[in-house]
């Protein structure tokens, strides 16, 4: 029996390359870590989480596959109770971008000798990739995936060691272009762009608007020259 995929997880398991070790931070039901183990991308995983229920959860779901000899769940703050030689794939996926940057700004050292780190925030993405370039790590692919009529990002980061800045708008959104499925990019691109619209309605009622208006209309702008670019490419 397989475990079955959400199509964000599934999105993100396709991005997993053949390793040793998965460290799944933040594992909760440990659906990954089995997918992995059951597909034989990875030897072992371990499935890591702050908090106890979760990992009752996934010690049972774990069990169920029959899984106990490969897949240790381990009740851990961020990488903080993995050893240095356990460090391999690491993914941290389906939390707020600013947990993912409090957990990879703890651990940095770990961080860094990481294979690559799989990470998917929920939000704050412009402040997580500003963090991640500041430290010298570089996103080596990325992408979306739509679920429940939700966009998410992830991205696939590695350490290279030379500090960037980079702008506001790569920040928040990457580099489109380079995306794997450009159809499921120009859908994102027309979702995220009708979400900005939806805020800049509400600010024209607002007294408040200015500078926050000024740079969604950027966005706004540059999302739809992106969301052009892709489709005409594309025909
Ligand atoms: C919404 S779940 C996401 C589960 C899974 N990664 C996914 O993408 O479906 C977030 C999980 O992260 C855990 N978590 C939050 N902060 C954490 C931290 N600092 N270290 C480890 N786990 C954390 C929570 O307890 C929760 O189980």
């Amino acid at each position: 029996m397989s475990v079955k995929l959400t199509p964000r997880l599934d999105a993100l398991a396709q991005q997993l390359e053949t390793s040793d070790l998965l460290l799944d931070v933040g594992a909760d039901h440990a659906y990954l870590a089995i997918h992995a183990v059951q597909k034989q991308i990875v030897k072992r995983a371990l499935a890591l989480d702050i908090n106890q229920d979760p990992l009752i959860m996934a010690a049972k779901n774990v069990a169920s596959f029959g899984l106990e000899a490969e897949i240790e769940c381990r009740l851990s703050d961020g990488l903080a109770e993995v050893q240095e030689e356990e460090i391999d794939t690491v993914v941290i996926a389906g939390m707020g971008g600013h947990t993912i940057k409090a957990i990879i700004q703890a651990s940095l050292s770990k961080a860094q000798a990481a294979r690559f780190l799989l990470l998917q925030p929920n939000n704050g993405e412009e402040k997580l990739r500003r963090f991640l370039y500041s430290q010298g790590f570089i996103v080596k692919s990325q992408g979306v995936v739509n679920e429940k009529k939700h966009f998410y990002q992830w991205i696939k980061v590695v350490y290279e060691g030379k500090p960037r800045e980079i702008d506001r708008f790569y920040g928040a959104y990457g580099d489109p272009l380079k995306h794997q499925d450009p159809d499921q990019t120009v859908a994102w691109l027309q979702w995220e762009s009708q979400r900005i619209e939806k805020i800049l309605s509400g600010l024209k009622k607002s007294k408040t608007k200015n500078a926050r208006e000024k740079k969604l209309r950027e966005n706004l702008f540059k999302l739809n020259k992106l969301a052009n670019e892709l489709t005409i490419h594309q025909d």
